[in-house]
């Protein structure tokens, strides 16, 4: 009886370890929209992924979908929720239609530059917008940056009156749409992989990114120039499904935070350099860059701010006030 109890015991014994040696691995999408390298987010997801390879070997897979090669980022999000893809990381303004509170990155001339938005994505105001998405399925796992946005066109803009008539391509956010009639232009929302074709065919004038996208997507090579007005942070949400997410096994869902919280910490570093970076190679590409003096960006700002007063209520005036007060590290 004993004996048989221990092979019994032997027999459950080696089927676990045999089970477990051959467990399948977790699959895991990551699905974004710029490249692999030359790029803060592409390089944070080839980061992550290398990881994950060290840290999670046989238990996680993360396949790397880069430049829109499994879905655009206005179908992302639609793809997460139905459980086809597991991680992206859409740009904030992505979110507005999910939750109201997210359109505060977008107001125009808010953050002084990445670090002040940082500053305020990391205070408890910031964390609560990230905690809001739950209600549409979402955890957002945290922010990152990419950059200060600049305005760029097929004619150079040097005041607010230079963009009037003339058609921008636009994120599908509300709020800059606003932004973009307040100069009297014509937003027109467009996925990101479609913007170059849209600016090369006419069907577009210009748009507005920043220096990492309008080198690495090669917005230079068919706009006429550049002009510096760092009118607002772009950044990104590092989101998954609640329902991914929480049925994760504990160990891996702490290790995969762990990893997290180390990718996130060098996005943020690369992001300044890949866009300054950027900003060069644009210059010795040839391209102009406009630099604004103080006045010429304050008829920018004049022109561009009053949408703060068609957003406040939904934003709520304590948030807009939390944010410009927050302070840099
Ligand atoms: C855009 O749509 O302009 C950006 O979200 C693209 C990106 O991911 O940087």
């Amino acid at each position: 009886m004993t004996f048989f109890k221990t092979a019994l015991a032997g027999v459950i014994a080696t089927s676990f370890s045999i089970g477990a040696v051959f467990a399948e691995p977790i699959t895991i999408k990551f699905s974004h929209v710029v490249p692999a390298s030359g790029h803060p987010k592409g390089e944070a997801v080839e980061f992550f992924k290398q990881l994950v390879e060290e840290r999670l070997a046989g238990k996680v897979v993360l396949e790397v979908y880069p430049s829109g090669s499994l879905y655009g980022d206005n179908k992302v999000l639609e793809a997460m929720q139905l459980g086809d893809v597991q991680l992206a990381a859409p740009s904030l303004a992505k979110f507005e239609r999910f939750t109201k509170a997210f359109q505060i990155f977008d107001l125009p001339f808010l953050f002084e530059d990445s670090k002040h938005a940082e500053a305020f994505q990391n205070s408890d105001s910031g964390r609560s917008i990230l905690g809001e998405m739950e209600k549409a399925g979402f955890v957002g796992l945290d922010y990152w940056s990419l950059g200060m946005k600049q305005l760029s066109a097929n004619k150079p803009l040097l005041t607010p009156a230079d963009a009037e008539g003339l058609k921008f391509r636009v994120q599908p956010a509300a709020i800059i749409g606003s932004q973009m009639r307040a100069i009297g232009a014509n937003p027109q929302v467009l996925a990101y992989s479609e913007a170059y074709n849209a600016l090369q065919s006419g069907v577009v004038d210009g748009a507005e990114n920043p220096w990492a996208n309008i080198w690495s997507a090669k917005f230079f090579e068919i706009q006429d120039g550049i002009t510096e007005t760092n009118h607002g942070a772009m950044g990104y949400v590092l989101v998954a499904s609640t329902d991914f997410w929480g049925g994760l096994p504990d160990d891996i869902r702490t290790e995969l935070r762990s990893i997290i919280d180390e990718v996130t910490v060098y996005e943020r570093k690369i992001a300044g350099e890949r866009n300054a970076t950027a900003r060069q190679s644009i210059l010795d590409a040839g391209s102009e860059i406009r630099e604004l003096t103080p006045e010429q960006r304050q008829a920018w700002v004049d022109a561009m701010r009053p949408v703060w007063n068609e957003y406040q209520d939904e934003i709520g005036a304590d948030l807009i006030e939390a944010a410009s007060t927050t302070k840099s590290n």
